[in-house]
């Protein structure tokens, strides 16, 4: 009997010696502590032995049985140890390694222009005011004053979606809906900044689809110097103290009377030049009186409140301000594009 426990001892070091990781000892374990184990079978043989001999193998066994589970603990932390080290080897961070540069981010230059327009207004205590792209036509062309059948709605060809619903083209109609909103009282002063849309053929100048800023002031007794002032100091704060705004008459169906507002040339301070077309003058926005129609549809009473509007498109503007020559550029995405003209963050 001794000699089956010390060989059995001996055998199952050796096994514990050469296990890899923790499920085989695992197995070891069950295999040789476990009730149903060797150690186990071979005690039962007990009741054959002298009353002498019995203590001694009951120590035997004892001492078998516990140097093997000495030996699997043991085991078990140096394997413990070994999977904790592997893992700290492979985590390992080296912190000497240059960095990955990371390419920052900035605003689209549209984005940016359409803000530096905003700000400038709400600057003089506007405030914005936004409305629907897919648009009523009663309130992009009829609420303009512009009734269905009216020639001067060939100046914006439109995407109808439905008879009565188009993609608006023009951001005037946030006006209409403004002033329907007000129920004919008290002042408004808003710029109206978003995207439009119209039939056109893209090119350098042209987009079937752009962004307008339209603004709007109806009070008592606004008048059409009050809209001059305005444009004054838009244009001088946009493109420079040195440069100056002049109206001529135009037509919008919306406004009587209408002007559209050129600047002095910058290149050639208004001598002309290539830039100007020889005029000594690029023009900017259209502008004009609301129309007593207009003020009238949306219930204001036109002998009591007064009011002007100016309508431009920041596209263009960004174009003049940072010599832009494709109008495209803003809607290509190219990175190369984006990130000049000293309007990234
Ligand atoms: N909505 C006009 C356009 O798109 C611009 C404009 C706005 C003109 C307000 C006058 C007054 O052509």
């Amino acid at each position: 009997m001794e000699d089956k426990l010390r060989a059995l001892q001996t055998e199952a070091l050796e096994k514990i010696e050469s296990v890899q990781n923790l499920k085989e000892l695992n197995d070891i374990r069950v295999a040789y502590l476990g009730k149903k184990g060797p150690v186990t079978e071979i005690l039962k043989g007990m009741g054959k032995l002298s009353a002498e001999e019995r203590p001694k193998m009951g120590a035997l066994a004892n001492e078998v049985r516990g140097s093997i589970k000495e030996k699997i603990e043991s085991k078990q932390e140096k394997l413990e140890r070994e999977a904790v080290q592997k893992k700290l080897e492979s985590e390992t961070i080296d912190v000497t390694l240059p960095g990955r540069p990371v390419r920052k981010g900035s605003h689209h230059p549209l984005t940016k222009m359409v803000e530096e327009i905003e700000d400038l207004f709400i600057g003089m205590g506007y405030t914005i005011a936004e409305g629907p792209e897919v648009e009523k036509d009663y309130y992009n062309f009829e609420a303009l004053n512009l009734p269905k059948g009216h020639p001067a709605r060939d100046m914006q060809d439109s995407f109808y979606i439905t008879e009565d619903i188009l993609l608006r083209t023009h951001t005037s109609p946030v006006q209409a809906r403004t002033m329907e909103g007000k129920n004919g009282k008290g002042p408004i002063k808003i710029i109206c900044p978003g995207k439009v849309y119209r039939r056109d053929t893209d090119d350098a100048t042209h987009s079937h689809q752009f962004t307008q800023i339209e603004g709007l002031v109806v009070d008592e007794n606004i008048r059409m110097s009050d809209l001059k002032g305005t444009l004054q100091v838009f244009a001088k704060k946009m493109f420079g103290e040195d440069r100056e705004i002049r109206l001529r008459p135009s037509f919008f169906p919306f406004t009587e009377p209408s002007v559209e507002m050129d600047i002095s040339c910058k290149m050639c301070g208004g001598k002309g030049c290539n830039v100007c077309k020889k005029t000594g003058w690029i023009e900017i926005l259209g502008a004009g009186m609301v129309h007593p129609n207009v003020l009238e549809m949306a219930g204001y009473d036109s002998k009591k409140y007064t009011g002007f509007a100016f309508g431009m498109g920041p596209e263009r503007i960004a174009m003049l301000k940072y010599g832009i020559d494709d109008i495209r550029h803003f809607y290509t995405n190219d990175v190369r594009f984006l990130t000049q003209f000293g309007i990234q963050e």
